[in-house]
């Protein structure tokens, strides 16, 4: 993957990105796992570092997994949710709970990562449309609860004794109907769409930005890497989220 530092983007294209941020009402925001890359979170497409470079996804990620082998699908989860809890939100993160109080009702940021960094940065208006690593959820009632970090296997639900589960979505599964549907509002009116460090490869979440560019909005890329969607974007910032993001911001007061 290329690094380039934010100082060698094209300055126009940069300065062009801030007016786009500036000048919106309404600003939609997708975020994917290369946003937590710099918080030492592993994505899961790249090639030496991604989680699925390690692990078959239809093992681990999947509900006939966790038939198979519930206990081994619970262990890996926990060893993630031990990993996140000891990571930090970076500046990107940051800059998007900064973004977030400048737009106040016209923002909303919808993210697949399940790491729960950017309400640990101070985003509020957040839609978490895979879920949440640091919860767990009953498989039959549908009560969601801390993650017990105390347990090496799946524990019965306190409500009505049925399996918990991670509280996150599977290969194969929906998501969350109110979530993807709040999401899709929001980027269909949104004036700007930000779609940072995905590599929208996985739907419904990657066509999400297509309904800002249907309803005449503006699309920004954020993301080291060419993506599915590059082609399509109004503007293209080839850098890191942790990086790009706070120079977005900059001079926004
Ligand atoms: P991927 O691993 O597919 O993509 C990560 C993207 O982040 C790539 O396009 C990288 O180029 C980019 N990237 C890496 N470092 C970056 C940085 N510092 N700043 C900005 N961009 C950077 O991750 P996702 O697109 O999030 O779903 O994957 C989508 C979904 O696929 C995940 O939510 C997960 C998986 O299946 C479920 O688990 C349901």
């Amino acid at each position: 993957m290329s690094e380039p530092d934010p100082v060698a983007l094209n300055p126009s294209d940069l300065a062009r990105a801030r007016e786009l941020i500036r000048a919106a009402e309404r600003v939609a925001v997708l975020t994917g796992a290369g946003i937590s890359a710099e918080s030492g979170i592993p994505t899961f497409r790249e090639a030496q570092t991604g989680h699925w470079a390690r692990f078959r996804p239809e093992d681990l990620a999947s509900p006939a997994a966790y038939r198979r082998d519930p206990e081994m699908v619970w262990q890996w989860y926990a060893g993630r949710a031990r990993d996140v809890q000891a990571a930090a939100p970076n500046p990107g993160h940051t800059a998007l709970a900064e973004l977030e109080r400048r737009k106040g009702e016209g923002f909303l940021l919808a993210t697949q990562n399940v790491d729960g960094l950017h309400a640990r940065a101070g985003s509020e208006r957040l839609i978490e449309l895979h879920g949440n690593l640091a919860q767990a959820r009953c498989e039959r009632c549908a009560h969601v609860q801390p993650w017990p970090g105390e347990a090496t296997a799946p524990p019965p639900c306190p409500v009505c004794g049925a399996t918990l589960r991670p509280n996150v979505v599977w290969f194969g599964e929906y998501l969350p109907s109110a979530a993807l549907e709040a999401s899709q509002l929001a980027f269909a009116q949104a004036d700007l769409a930000l779609v940072i460090g995905t590599s929208s490869l996985v739907e419904p979440a990657a066509s999400l930005p297509l309904l800002t560019l249907r309803g005449g909005g503006a699309v920004t890329e954020i993301n080291p890497d060419q993506t599915p969607i590059s082609a399509l974007v109004t503007l293209r910032l080839a850098g890191r989220a942790s990086q790009v993001l706070p120079a977005l911001l900059e001079d926004y007061v």
